[in-house]
C-alpha cells in the first residue's frame, strides 16, 4: 500500500491540528517511513535540512548524523571498513587485495553481507566500504584495500560486495575518484583526459552505481583537473548524478575532505564528515547571504532522506553480539584466505608431504598475524592464527621448528641444511605500507621485500633443501633477486584473522591453491608506469598495469591473472555468440586434466579492431568466472561480455562508441596465456 501523502494526511488531521501543539504528534507534520522523502524535507526548516548534510562526530567508533527526532528520521551511523568492522572485535577478514585474487563474486558477496551483519550488530547502519579505487600502480599505500588493477574487474568484486553489505546497511564506494597516491592525498591534483578518466577510472564506480544500486559514494581526498572531488561539478554532478543517474548522497572523505561551503554545496557535495566545519553554520550563512541556493540544500536533504527511506528496516540496528566473530564468519575468513592464496612459484617442493620428518618455520612473521594495516581499514579480531600456528596444528608426522631469522647462527644454519623443508614467511607490514598520516605506512618506499628479507630468503636457499616462501603483502612484489634461487612461492596477502590456518591448509595440500593475480607483478618497477609519493601535482596516461606491459611488450615477472595450482586446466570449444541486447556470450569447456580436485578462473580479454579510431591497449579482461572441478571433470564455462563495454569514450561528442570491426576475443588462465581466441563482427 502506497503511504498515505501530505496532502490526506492534511485533511484527515486537520480538526486534530488545530488543538495540537506538540510536532510529534501534529498530524500536519509529515512522519518518516509515511511521507516521501520529498515530503519530509519540505517539512524542514533550512537548519534542520542542514543537518541531514554533516557529520557530528564520533561516538563508540561510530560516525554519526544527528537524527531529526521532531520528524522521527533516524541519524547515520557509520562505520569503517573494507575487510571487516573497524569496532571493538570483530571479524578480520582477509583484505581487499587477497579478495580480488579469490576471482570469486558469490565469495564476496557473502563477504559483504557477513561485513554488513557485524557492523548492523554493532550498531551502524551504514559501512564505509568498499574502497574500489583502480590500483594504477602497486606502491599506493591502500593497495590492499581495493580489489586489483583492472576496472571490470575491480567493479564485479565491489558490485558484489555492495549487494551483500546492502543487505543490512548502506554500503559506500570509494573514495570517488582517481585516489591512488597516499602520502599526498590530500593536496596532489590529478590531470587526466577524459577519455582516460571515463574508460579507466570509473567505469567500476558506474557498475557500482547502475548495476550495484550503491547508496552512497564517499569524495576522494585528491584534486581531478584542479577541482578538490568534493566539489568536482563533472565527477559528482555531471557524471555521477546526471549521466549515471545515481540517486543516492555523496559525503566527504574525512578530515580536509571537504574544502569550501559554496564551491562543495553546489559542485555536489551531499555531507561533510566527520564534523561541520563547511556545512553547519556557515552553510546556513551562505543560503542566507544568497550565494547556495536553496534549492540545492533541498536537493541534498532529499538524497540523504530518500536513501533513509530505503533502508528504513535498517537504520535502528540492535545491537547483538553473537552475529559478531560468529562461527560462521570465521570460517567463511578462512575459506576466502584459502582461496585468495596464489600459488606463484613451485618445482614439486609443494604440497608439503606429511612425513616422519622435521619442517623448520622462519622469519619474525611466521610468528604474527599480519593483517595489514592499521589505519581506517584496520580491524581487531579477538584472537588470530599466525603462520607458525596454523602450521603446527596440521604438520604431524612432520616435526615443526621456528628459527627466527633474519640472520642465522651457525646452529640454525645446519638446523636448516638438515630439515625436510624450510618455509620462510615474509613480508611487509603496516610499517611499510598503509593509510597515509595515521600509520608509519603510507606509499611504499620500493616494490622489494625490505634488504633483511631479501637476505633472509638467499641465506636459507643456500643451505636448505627446499625452500618453500610465504608473502604477505598488499600488492606487487619484486621477486626477481631471489626468486630463481626457492623451490615454492606463495602469495598469501594479509590472510585476516584465520590466515595462519589457510595457509597451512594450501601449504600441505588440504586444499588446493586457485588464487590468480589481481595486479601484475612486475620483473623490476622500472617497468611499471612512474609512481611518486611526493607528486602534488600527476598526470595520468590511458596505461598501467598488464595494459602497459602488453602495450610495451614487457615480460612480467608474473602477468595478470596468473596463478599456479596442485591440479592441471584445459580449456577448448570456445564459443562467441551475438545474445539479446548487446550481450555478448562467451563458452568454454574447461577441463581438470589432474590428478586432483582444483579451481580455474576463466578470464575472457578483449582487442579492439585493427585501425581503431584512439589508442587501445592490446586487450582488455571483459569476463571472468572462477569454475571448480573434479579430477577429470570437465564443465562449460558461460561468461557475458557487454558490447557497451567494448565502447571507447569520443571526448568530441561526449559519446560512446563501438566502432565496427572485428574484435579478438581471446579466452585463456591469465592475461598472458590465452590458448584460445576468435573474432567477432560488432557491433
Ligand atoms: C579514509 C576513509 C575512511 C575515513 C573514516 C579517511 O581518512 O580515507 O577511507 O573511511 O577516514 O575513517
Amino acid at each position: 500500500m502506497a503511504p498515505p501523502r501530505a496532502s490526506s494526511l492534511l485533511l484527515a488531521g486537520l480538526a486534530a491540528a488545530l488543538s495540537c501543539t506538540d510536532e510529534r504528534t501534529n498530524p500536519l507534520v509529515p512522519k518518516f517511513g509515511e511521507a516521501t522523502a520529498e515530503e519530509l524535507v519540505g517539512a524542514m526548516t533550512l537548519d534542520e535540512k542542514i543537518a541531514e548534510m554533516h557529520g557530528t562526530g564520533a561516538v563508540d567508533e561510530l560516525f554519526e548524523t544527528a537524527p531529526n527526532e521532531r520528524l522521527g528520521i533516524p541519524g547515520l551511523k557509520m562505520v569503517d571498513g573494507p575487510r571487516g568492522v573497524r569496532a571493538g572485535h570483530a571479524t578480520a577478514f582477509p583484505v581487499a587485495a587477497a579478495r580480488g585474487a579469490t576471482f570469486d563474486v558469490e565469495l564476496e558477496r557473502r563477504v559483504g553481507e557477513a561485513i554488513g551483519v557485524e557492523a548492523s550488530a554493532k550498531g551502524a547502519n551504514m559501512i564505509l566500504a568498499p574502497t574500489m579505487n583502480v590500483l594504477r600502480h602497486p606502491a599506493w599505500g591502500r593497495a590492499q584495500e581495493t580489489y586489483g588493477e583492472d576496472p571490470t574487474h575491480v567493479g564485479a568484486m565491489a558490485v558484489a560486495f555492495i549487494e551483500g553489505a546492502q543487505t543490512h546497511v548502506l554500503a559506500s564506494a570509494k573514495h570517488f575518484a582517481v585516489n591512488s597516491i597516499e602520502d599526498t592525498r590530500f593536496d596532489v591534483d590529478v590531470t587526466i583526459d577524459e577519455r582516460t578518466l571515463r574508460e579507466v577510472y570509473l567505469p567500476h564506480f558506474r557498475r557500482a552505481v547502475v548495476d550495484g544500486h550503491v547508496a552512497s559514494v564517499m569524495s576522494a581526498y585528491n584534486a581531478v583537473n584542479g577541482a578538490p572531488m568534493s566539489e568536482s561539478a563533472h565527477l559528482l554532478r555531471d557524471i555521477l548524478k546526471g549521466e549515471w543517474g545515481f540517486d543516492g548522497f555523496v559525503e566527504s572523505d574525512w578530515v580536509f575532505g571537504t574544502r569550501s561551503t559554496a564551491g562543495a554545496a553546489i559542485g555536489g557535495l551531499d555531507i561533510e564528515m566527520p564534523t561541520p566545519v563547511y556545512f553547519g553554520g556557515a552553510l546556513s550563512d551562505a543560503v542566507l547571504a544568497g550565494a547556495v541556493p536553496e534549492s540545492i540544500i533541498d536537493e541534498a536533504a532529499t538524497r540523504v532522506v530518500r536513501k533513509k527511506l530505503a533502508f528504513a528496516d535498517k537504520l535502528r540496528p540492535t545491537v547483538d553480539a553473537t552475529k559478531v566473530e560468529s562461527p560462521e564468519h570465521l570460517a567463511l575468513a578462512r575459506d576466502v584466505a584459502v582461496e585468495s592464496m596464489v600459488l606463484l612459484v613451485n618445482d614439486g617442493a609443494l604440497p608439503i608431504a606429511r612425513a616422519p620428518g622435521t619442517l623448520v618455520v622462519v622469519g619474525p612473521l611466521a610468528k604474527v598475524a599480519n593483517l595489514g594495516d592499521l589505519g581506517s581499514s584496520a580491524v581487531t579480531p579477538s584472537s588470530a592464527i599466525t603462520p607458525l600456528q596454523g602450521i603446527e596444528a596440521v604438520a604431524a608426522p612432520l616435526g615443526v621448528v621456528h628459527v627466527e631469522g633474519p640472520t642465522f647462527s651457525t646452529a640454525e644454519l645446519e638446523t636448516l641444511a638438515s630439515a625436510s623443508a624450510v618455509v620462510v614467511v615474509a613480508g611487509l607490514t603496516s610499517d611499510e605500507e598503509g593509510e597515509g598520516l595515521i600509520t608509519k605506512g603510507g606509499d611504499r618506499e620500493t616494490l622489494s621485500l625490505p634488504p633483511a628479507q631479501e637476505k633472509m630468503i638467499l641465506d636459507v636457499a643456500a643451505v636448505a633443501k627446499q625452500t618453500i616462501v610465504v608473502v604477505e603483502a598488499g600488492s606487487a612484489i619484486v621477486v626477481r633477486p631471489w626468486v630463481d634461487q626457492v623451490s615454492a612461492l606463495l602469495m598469501a596477502w594479509y590472510p585476516g584473522m584465520q590466515g595462519g590456518a589457510a595457509i597451512a591448509d594450501v601449504l600441505f595440500g588440504d586444499a588446493s591453491p586457485g588464487g590468480r593475480l589481481p595486479a601484475s607483478f612486475p620483473r623490476a618497477e622500472a617497468d611499471l608506469v612512474s609512481f611518486d609519493h611526493s607528486s602534488l601535482e600527476v598526470t595520468y596516461g590511458f596505461l598501467h598495469g598488464y595494459r602497459w606491459l602488453d602495450d610495451q611488450d614487457t615480460e612480467p615477472e608474473f602477468p595478470f591473472g596468473f596463478g599456479l595450482s596442485y591440479t592441471t586446466f584445459a580449456m577448448s570449444g570456445l564459443a562467441v555468440t551475438r545474445g539479446a541486447e548487446g550481450v555478448i556470450e562467451v563458452g568454454v569447456d574447461v577441463t581438470n586434466t589432474g590428478p586432483r580436485d582444483g579451481d580455474e578462473v576463466v578470464q575472457v580479454y578483449v582487442g579492439a579492431p585493427a585501425g581503431s579510431a584512439v589508442p587501445r591497449a592490446p586487450r582488455d579482461l571483459r569476463a571472468f568466472t572462477r569454475v571448480h572441478l573434479a579430477a577429470g571433470e570437465t564443465r562449460r564455462a558461460s561468461l557475458t561480455v557487454r558490447e557497451e563495454d567494448l565502447a571507447y569514450f569520443d571526448v568530441a561528442t561526449s559519446t560512446w562508441i563501438v566502432e565496427p570491426g572485428s574484435y579478438a576475443f581471446s579466452v585463456g588462465s591469465s592475461s598472458r596465456a590465452l590458448p584460445l581466441a576468435v573474432s567477432s563482427m560488432l557491433p
